[in-house]
């Protein structure tokens, strides 16, 4: 499962750059506000530092006008991935701007009829929202599942990028159903690394080392 950062924070994105883990990054209107900076400036930054693609999302909701931005947005960088919403003018101009050749990451899908017109629509990723499903008491994992069962069924190459990540189980969980992708915040994906038996073996280590009077340096 490729791992995609879902922020606009540059240090946090370099942080897990360097050790690999960014496979691509996800934006939307709320994460460039809460970071504060200019659009273009920053997704420049960002597509500057990492080698995938690099969600940027429209903002107008007529056709036309979202694919004169995703066209604006896609000169950004080589690695751009225009973002437009699940809405019908979004799957226009996500047919419109993936003929052109671009890439397109069809975000805010709730539901499996959703992700068959993008893929239908030519949609480079669907993004199903797990954690605004599971904050209506709806299972966000279930609908992964049946959007790989369709996909599968068909041989649709829209990659599954699951989204609204909020806990590891949502990353676990994601790749035991085989989400090709899985974008989460850093806070996410560093929490991945932390069990409560590797601190405790860890102490009892270094309580015993310490006992031996040794040095490995
Ligand atoms: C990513 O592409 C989405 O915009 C993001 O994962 C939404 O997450 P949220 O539901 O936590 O805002």
């Amino acid at each position: 499962m490729k791992f995609f950062v879902d922020t606009a924070d540059v240090a946090a994105i370099a942080e897990l750059n360097d050790l690999g883990m960014v496979d691509g990054v996800t934006t939307n209107p709320s994460i460039i506000m809460k970071s504060g900076r200019d659009i273009l400036e920053v997704t420049k930054e960002i597509c500057d530092l990492v080698d995938g693609p690099v969600s940027a999302e429209v903002v107008a909701t007529e056709a036309d006008d979202m694919i004169a931005e995703g066209r604006k947005l896609a000169q950004i960088a080589e690695n751009i991935c225009i973002k437009v919403p699940l809405t019908w003018d979004g799957l226009k101009a996500c047919k419109v701007l993936s003929d052109e050749g671009n890439k397109l990451n069809v975000t805010l899908c709730f539901s499996a009829n959703q992700a068959l017109l993008a893929a239908k629509a030519g949609a480079t990723y669907i993004s199903p929202f797990i954690g605004r499903l599971d904050d209506i008491n709806i299972d966000g994992m279930d609908l992964i599942a049946d959007i790989r069962t369709i996909y599968d069924n068909y041989g649709f190459e829209t990659q599954i990028l699951a989204a609204s990540v909020r806990t590891v189980n949502h990353m676990k969980d994601a790749a035991l159903i085989g989400a090709d992708v899985a974008t989460a915040p850093p806070a996410v994906i560093k929490s991945m690394a932390n069990h409560v038996l590797t601190d405790k073996g860890l102490e009892a280590f270094m309580a015993d080392w310490a006992k031996t009077g040794q040095k490995i340096l």
